[in-house]
């Protein structure tokens, strides 16, 4: 049986063509027509009056995050159910993440949580768009304004996600995208910021190219960065864009097929999506329930893992892994839907050339892994 991976970059338009023109037009590093073409039409799909691109998405988080001042000493409150660069970028800047609950809801950062979480040291608050499903904007907005926080939007796995007909990164006061090779557009590794204050944008072009004014060629005011991204790899990306609409329709009927096909399997449950939500179709994925299902999520990505199938396990709660566990422990938040989350989220095999086949082998699996299990009584 051929292996199913759990995720596999499509670049099969015209990557190759416009990656060749830019490497015949040698306009290979930081500037030239694909990067400049890439900002335009990225800007103007969020919805936001700028776009950067940048080396990934965790230079984005980070490269926002120096933007807005962040410091040594100051918080920032982060949902613990997110990808470990969310709270590193905090790190990076020698502030301290605080890790706040999940909405059962969303699966986003709880805005409840938010507001329990608030001390004199916060900053700002990090709205993940957790596997393409947006965060509650407004009530997050609300409570920032209340306490004159920023909120940075990470829309790593969300590109093109909608909250009430908005896209996500035009809603907060800056937004983070990742283009790693699991993404839904991708050029391998990158990552762009959206926002729409004109001096912030100034700002993080500085700290982007090593602080260089953009006044006075090789004059430094500012200690910066090499963050740039290439004009290479901005060429692979404005071939993703044009072929957004393929790429969508492909991945939402890879959606809307899972759904169909693993509805009425005990023990499964379903990503929520909010009346308000249209989420991006980043990684199809579901919870485990080791009592109705029989087996643990564990146990089904072993079984999985036996017929040549890849799945991946939630992230980790951070509040759990060795770098924050002991400043986590300090914060004392009870991070109940996050740590059922970790323990029971599944995400299945997602990229556009999944074929119907191989999702009925997918779910063939998963069904007789649930029908040769016995359901496990719950403790009392
Ligand atoms: C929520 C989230 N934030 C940030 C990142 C970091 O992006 P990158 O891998 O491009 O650095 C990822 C990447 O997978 C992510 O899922």
């Amino acid at each position: 049986m051929k292996p199913i991976p759990v995720a596999s970059a499509d670049v099969t338009g015209n990557e190759e063509k416009y990656v060749s023109e830019a490497i015949r037009s040698s306009w290979i590093s930081s500037s030239g027509k694909y990067l400049d073409q890439f900002e335009a039409e990225f800007a103007e799909l969020c919805d936001s009056k700028y776009a950067l691109s940048c080396s990934n998405g965790t230079v984005a988080l980070h490269l926002a995050l120096l933007g807005l001042g962040l410091r040594p000493g100051d918080e920032v409150i982060v949902p613990s159910m997110t990808y470990i660069a969310t709270a590193n970028a905090v790190r990076y800047c020698g502030a301290e993440p605080v890790f706040v609950d999940i909405d059962p809801e969303t699966w986003c950062i709880a805005p409840d949580a938010i507001e329990a979480a608030i001390s004199p040291r916060t900053r700002g608050i990090i709205a993940v768009h957790l596997l393409g499903h947006p965060a509650d904007m407004d009530s997050i907005n609300q409570i920032a304004a209340m306490n004159g926080l920023w909120v940075v939007e990470d829309a790593a796995e969300a590109h093109f996600a909608l909250y009430k007909n908005k896209p996500v990164g035009s809603l907060g006061t800056v937004g983070t995208f990742s283009f790693f090779g699991n993404k839904i557009l991708t050029c391998g590794e990158g990552g762009a910021l959206t926002l729409n204050d004109s001096q912030l944008s100034i700002r993080l072009k500085m700290l982007r190219g090593q602080g260089m004014d953009p006044r006075r060629r090789y004059y430094f005011p500012i200690t910066g960065y090499n963050f740039r991204l290439t004009n290479l790899a901005c060429a692979m990306l404005c071939a993703q864009l044009e072929r957004r609409e393929e790429i969508f329709a492909k991945r939402n009927a890879i959606f809307d097929y899972y759904t169909e096909c693993l509805t009425g399997i005990r023990g499964i449950g379903f990503q929520p999506c909010a009346p308000w939500a249209q989420i991006a179709p980043w990684m199809y994925s579901v919870t485990v329930d080791p009592h109705e299902f029989g087996q643990t999520r564990d146990d089904l990505i072993a079984t999985m893992k036996e017929a040549d199938i890849d799945s991946r396990p939630f992230f980790y709660p951070l509040h759990r892994l060795p770098p924050y566990v002991k400043s986590a422990s300090k914060q004392g938040q009870p991070l109940e839907v996050t740590n059922q989350l970790g323990a029971t989220g599944l995400m299945l095999p997602t990229y556009n050339q999944l074929s119907f086949e191989d999702i009925d082998r997918i779910v063939s699996v998963i069904r007789r892994a649930a029908s040769s299990s016995t359901p496990i009584r719950r403790a009392a």
